[in-house]
């Protein structure tokens, strides 16, 4: 039984001594709920002007999403309770030499989101397999799709608690999305090839470039990319969910215009509508979540979360057949990824945990030598303090994604506007 009473503060010799508190929970789901429901109109808007079919089935699938967000926002106290009792707990680290620093937070808080979410589509799809006029998984090929979609997301939750719990070495943590991404990979039955550049195809001789294996191995790199991404750019109260939150939010936007957008493509429009099938649950699952996790944060999302988001964002990337776009909504992971590489890649030494610095007199952070998009924006825009360091974060997060709230001021919706145009 050991094994499993674990603290991960407490092996970087931080932990020793600490008052024992259970965290209150806080409350702060109303404003959530209240912002989401303001942020959330473009997309009702939009979902109002597509076909009524489809409608319906985001609407029913919305509905689950609703009840999986108050389920999560219920379910969370308990588990935590029973984490702590459990000794899965970690101390904030920006927190240190406060009183706060001494609270244990229960860890591993995603497992509840992970279940919860699961649950909702396993329901959603059995409910609609019953409702003739909805159901979109009478063809076999997508209830393949469905099916695998869940065998990599169920896998990716395994493996992030299991991590929590055991803490398993980075080159394993590396594989196993590799192995967890192969049911996609077998339910993938799109194009595997790519466009080329409107100015290259002189050079090229060809208008599309068919990458066959090469383009299945992109979509596992594309994988493992995703949920480690999510993972490493973290550590501030907030930012591993809200990160997660604006994602899902742009990927809802996109499939909804695409949808929209491709009335003569009904296999098109399918593969969106799986997309937002499995979006809109991460989304209110999530929400439910960094109602708790915001700053303060009272409980920590653990790499259960992390890893369950990350793959959860891949599967509907890939089988909503727009991998190559996804990567772009991951711009500042791309960054992170890379001021981190020579520390990953062991050229720099890593240490257990890459945070800025707190000092507890001004209750601000400041930047370190570490490696990470946090750090950096510590180091180029100042001393913040944590709730302003992530809001700054998920402003950028914002501002890479192509949402209608980003447009004003989005250099990757411009990006992505000039692809379209001139690249495709
Ligand atoms: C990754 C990062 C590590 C970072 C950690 C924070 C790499 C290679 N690894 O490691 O640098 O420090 O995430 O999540 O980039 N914590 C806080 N405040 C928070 C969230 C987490 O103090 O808002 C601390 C807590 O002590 C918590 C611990 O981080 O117990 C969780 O760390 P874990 O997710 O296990 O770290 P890794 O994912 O291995
Ligand atoms: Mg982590």
């Amino acid at each position: 039984m050991s094994v499993f009473r674990r603290n991960k503060s407490r092996r970087t010799k931080q932990g020793k001594n600490k008052s024992i508190s259970v965290p209150k929970q806080n409350s702060t789901w109303p404003k959530i709920l209240g912002v989401s429901a303001v942020i959330l109109l473009p997309y009702a808007y939009l979902l109002m002007k597509i076909d009524g079919e489809f409608k319906r089935s985001i609407l029913m699938n919305g509905a689950f999403s609703f009840v999986g967000f108050c389920i999560t926002l219920s379910m969370i106290p308990v588990a935590s309770r029973y984490l702590i009792r459990r000794n899965l707990f970690g101390f904030d680290l920006n927190k240190k030499g406060t009183p706060q620093g001494n609270i244990k937070v229960p860890e591993s808080l995603g497992i509840v989101v992970g279940i919860v979410f699961l649950i909702v589509v396993i329901v959603f799809l059995g409910v609609s397999m019953l409702l003739p006029h909805l159901n979109f998984i009478a063809n076999s090929t997508r209830l393949v799709q469905y099916n695998s979609a869940l065998t990599s997301i169920g896998f990716m939750i395994l493996l992030g608690f299991v991590d929590d719990v055991l803490d398993v070495p980075w080159r394993v943590k590396l594989v196993l999305p590799l192995v967890a991404a192969l049911p996609l990979l077998m339910a993938y039955n799109g194009h595997t090839a790519i466009v080329i550049p409107k100015p290259l195809i002189p050079y090229v001789g060809l208008e599309m470039l068919d990458l066959g294996w090469m383009y299945k191995l992109y979509m596992c790199l594309l994988a493992v990319f995703c949920t480690n991404a999510i993972n490493i750019h973290a550590g501030i109260n907030g930012l591993e969910v809200g990160q997660t939150v604006v994602i899902a939010f742009a990927i809802l936007i996109h499939n909804i215009m695409r949808i929209g957008a491709s009335t003569d493509n009904a296999e098109y429009q399918q593969a969106h509508l799986f997309s937002i099938h499995l979006v809109q649950p991460l989304f209110a699952t999530s929400l439910a979540l960094l109602s708790y996790n915001w700053y303060p944060s009272s409980v920590f999302v653990g790499d259960t979360y992390t890893y369950f988001a990350g793959m959860t964002i891949a599967v509907v990337g890939i089988l909503g057949h727009y991998s190559e776009i996804l990567l772009l909504f991951f711009a500042p992971q791309v960054v992170n990824f890379i001021v981190s590489l020579p520390q990953l890649a062991g050229i720099i030494p890593c240490p257990r945990h890459r945070l800025p610095r707190f000092d507890p007199n001004t209750r601000l952070l400041m930047g370190t030598h570490d490696g990470t998009l946090v750090n950096c924006c510590l180091r180029w825009l100042g001393s913040m303090s944590e709730p302003s360091l992530c809001i700054v974060l998920l402003s950028l997060q914002c501002m890479t994604c192509p949402s209608p709230q980003a447009i004003a001021c989005s250099f990757s919706f411009l990006v992505w506007w000039l692809l379209v145009g001139w690249y495709k």
